[in-house]
């Protein structure tokens, strides 16, 4: 039986209340800082096409790191397990921005939801497109079946400016050759590719093919096949919320994907996609509130992986 999904958002919605005060908005993006932390938005869809959407649901926010899985997914449809040669498969155990593993790991980044393993994603795609972020945001309008999806040209200016440490991890890979295009170019393309701003509405629509196999199921269109879909749902479970991947299994134990916008999308495999948005995060840079809003999720609605 389907559980009460109207319900369970108003449940959640009313619990997480006290919690968006806690967390700490990103400001190392100081676009981003200008966000109150006071928004909360969680919107499910489901396999069968009906949805479900809770409070600031229908605003759009900043995706950063969750654009990610739509380059991930892009450039593994498209080179396969190539990729695989220029990055890892393994949880860093790392912040998501660290750059010592990089040193003695001679440029090869441990995953490609790190910031490392994104750029390395990025300068794929840039060997493959004329402009791989315009080739990501066609990816996002197409699996959220959405044109409006864009990008936030303010956002992606505000993180090009600050983005040190973004270069610092990209020349040290170029001189580690694990980064063939200059990195200026790597660099603008990453920024504008994770200013693309959605709601939750439309990120749980975009995240519903990873859900069912790889195909859109409100299309039919094929993105990937089961066994990639598989493949990408086990690096989301294993990697997709950075060194706090292990306690997000075991208090979620959904698949899913963060950004410090404060968005996280997840996945009940063969049932639905769910989003929520909540700005506040937490010390790993993954939503506190978005992420206590998920845990009770899965224990309200009785669905996990596990
Ligand atoms: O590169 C950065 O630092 C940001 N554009 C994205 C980081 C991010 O979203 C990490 N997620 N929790």
């Amino acid at each position: 039986m389907q559980p009460d999904y109207t319900a369970i958002l108003e449940t959640i919605f009313a619990e997480v209340q006290p919690l968006l005060s806690q967390g700490k908005v990103a400001s190392y993006i100081p676009e981003l800082s200008k966000v109150s932390a006071q928004h909360f938005g969680m919107a499910v869809h489901c396999l069968d096409g009906s949805t479900y959407s809770i409070g600031d649901g229908g605003q759009k926010f900043s995706l950063q790191s969750v654009t990610k899985l739509f380059a991930l997914a892009l450039a593994f449809a498209r080179e396969g397990d190539a990729i695989w040669e220029r990055v890892g498969r393994e949880p860093s155990g790392n912040p998501f921005n660290s750059l010592v593993q990089l040193e003695y790991e001679k440029g090869k980044p441990r995953n490609p939801f790190i910031n490392a393993g994104a750029l390395v994603m990025t300068d794929i795609l840039s060997g493959r497109f004329v402009q791989s972020d315009i080739a990501v945001l066609q990816f996002a309008r197409t699996i959220a079946g959405e044109n409006s999806v864009d990008f936030d040209m303010a956002v992606a200016q505000s993180e090009r400016m600050t983005a040190h440490r973004n270069y610092a991890i990209a020349h040290l890979m170029k001189d580690f050759g694990n980064l063939h295009n200059p990195v200026k170019a790597v660099i603008d393309s990453y920024c504008r590719q994770c200013s693309i701003t959605m709601t939750c509405a439309e990120l749980a629509k975009a995240g519903s093919f990873l859900a069912n196999h790889g195909t859109i199921p409100w299309s039919g269109l094929q993105i990937l096949d089961p066994s990639s879909a598989k493949r990408l749902n086990a690096l989301m479970l294993t990697c997709g919320t950075y060194d706090a991947a292990g306690d997000f299994a075991y208090r979620v134990g959904l698949p899913a994907k963060s950004g410090v916008g404060g968005g996280i999308l997840a996945l009940v495999p063969g049932e639905l996609a769910v989003a929520v948005w909540s700005p506040g995060l937490d010390a790993t840079g993954n939503s506190l509130a978005g992420t206590y809003a998920l845990e009770r999720f899965t224990t309200l609605t009785a669905r996990s992986i596990f």
